[in-house]
């Protein structure tokens, strides 16, 4: 078989994480204080594929060249792909057919978070040689993505969404594929969301014959699209860290598995892992709970945190409850307000939310 090339798509809008994508890509959100996208990438740089195309969109496109460059850090080399409007994941394949040219190559969607990487998908890939391979696993709401239905190990169809069904077999975001996916995306029309799935492609190759293998994924795998699955994702991730503390602790314990980032400075506090306390951030007094990733530059005083996500230089302080479960942009402040009138103030971004005690 020929190299495989990869393309990891990172254009999308972000809906189901506004606010926080107002103002940035959903694949840079951090998880475990690393941005989803570079996941993919090392994942791709670990099976061996150095040649890696990233689909962007107008909106976050720079944002995206900016935090991925030209892919050095990674050891491998990276193309950027402009897809004009976002519609559909097939329509980003035939965006990329000039960079694909008639390589096999693995398409991974950049919000996505397979444990254990891609190596042995790209062996059995190259392998049996089919001309897709896709990965299933079993979910609890298969109404929100591709679901597929087998037989005998076959896959017989695939429906992206469907109302009602039939299995609980969710295509996950990794798929394997020969150039022949390019004529199927260009036999397929439009779903009823307007846009060209990837999912009706694949029926049409095993509607035209094609092999189409599906391997079930053992490990967990998450679709970072929404504020629980980002938690849960950060979850799955500090569940793996190694503890190491390089930053300043005074009068300060960690307990358990704890990562203390260079230049960050505890004073009086406690953190029990698993934990990532960012680079420079400031710890004052407070808490911070199991399952936890404390973005660089943050600043926390007199206050418990659990359970949450805080971007590069947010500011929480003196808050009288805990706060858990949590997902803060980039220097966001929350805290105690000593003005009178005694009061809420806020000053909160488009779909925002926030619950009191
Ligand atoms: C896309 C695919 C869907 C797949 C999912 C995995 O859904 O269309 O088939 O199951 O990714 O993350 P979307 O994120 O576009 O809703």
């Amino acid at each position: 078989m020929q190299d495989l090339k990869g393309l990891i798509l990172s254009g999308g809008t972000g809906t189901r994480l506004r606010p926080i994508t107002h103002t940035s890509a959903k694949q840079l959100v951090p998880v475990a204080n690393k941005p989803v996208l570079f996941y993919g990438i090392e994942a791709m740089a670990t099976a061996g594929i150095d040649d890696v195309g990233i689909i962007i969109a107008p909106e976050t496109g720079e944002e995206i060249k900016a935090a991925a460059g030209d892919g050095s850090r990674f050891g491998i080399r990276l193309t950027y792909i402009l897809q004009d409007a976002p519609l559909g994941l097939a329509h980003a394949v035939l965006t990329a057919e000039p960079f694909l040219g008639d390589s096999p190559f693995v398409m991974y969607l950049g919000d996505n978070l397979l444990q254990g990487g891609i190596e042995d998908l790209v062996a059995a890939f190259r392998a049996s040689e089919p001309e897709a391979l896709i990965l299933l696993t079993p979910v609890p709401d298969p109404e929100q993505y591709g679901v597929a239905e087998l037989s005998d190990g076959a896959v017989v169809r695939l429906i992206e969404k469907p109302s009602d069904p039939k299995t609980d077999l969710a295509l996950v975001g990794v798929y394997m594929f020969t150039p022949v996916v390019h004529h199927a995306a260009r036999a397929i029309r439009p779903s009823g969301r307007g846009e060209l799935e990837i999912t009706d492609a694949i029926q049409h190759l095993v509607d035209q014959g094609h092999r189409v293998e599906p391997h079930i994924v053992r490990g967990w795998w998450k679709d970072t699209g929404r504020l629980e699955d980002m938690l849960a994702a950060n979850r799955l991730v500090l569940d793996t860290i190694v503890g190491s503390v390089d930053g300043e602790l005074i009068d300060s314990r960690v307990d358990g598995r704890v990562v203390v980032e260079p230049g960050a400075r505890l004073e009086r506090s406690a953190v029990r892992g698993p934990a990532i306390i960012g680079a420079g951030a400031r710890l004052t007094d407070c808490y911070i709970g199991p399952y936890t990733a404390i973005g660089e530059g943050c600043s926390i005083e007199n206050a418990e945190v659990e359970h949450s996500i805080l971007l590069a230089g947010s500011v929480v302080c003196d808050l009288d409850g805990r706060m858990e479960s949590s997902l803060l942009g980039r220097n966001v402040r929350i805290g105690r307000d000593h003005r009178q009138p005694r009061a809420y103030r806020f000053m909160v971004g488009d779909n925002s939310e926030i619950g009191i005690l």
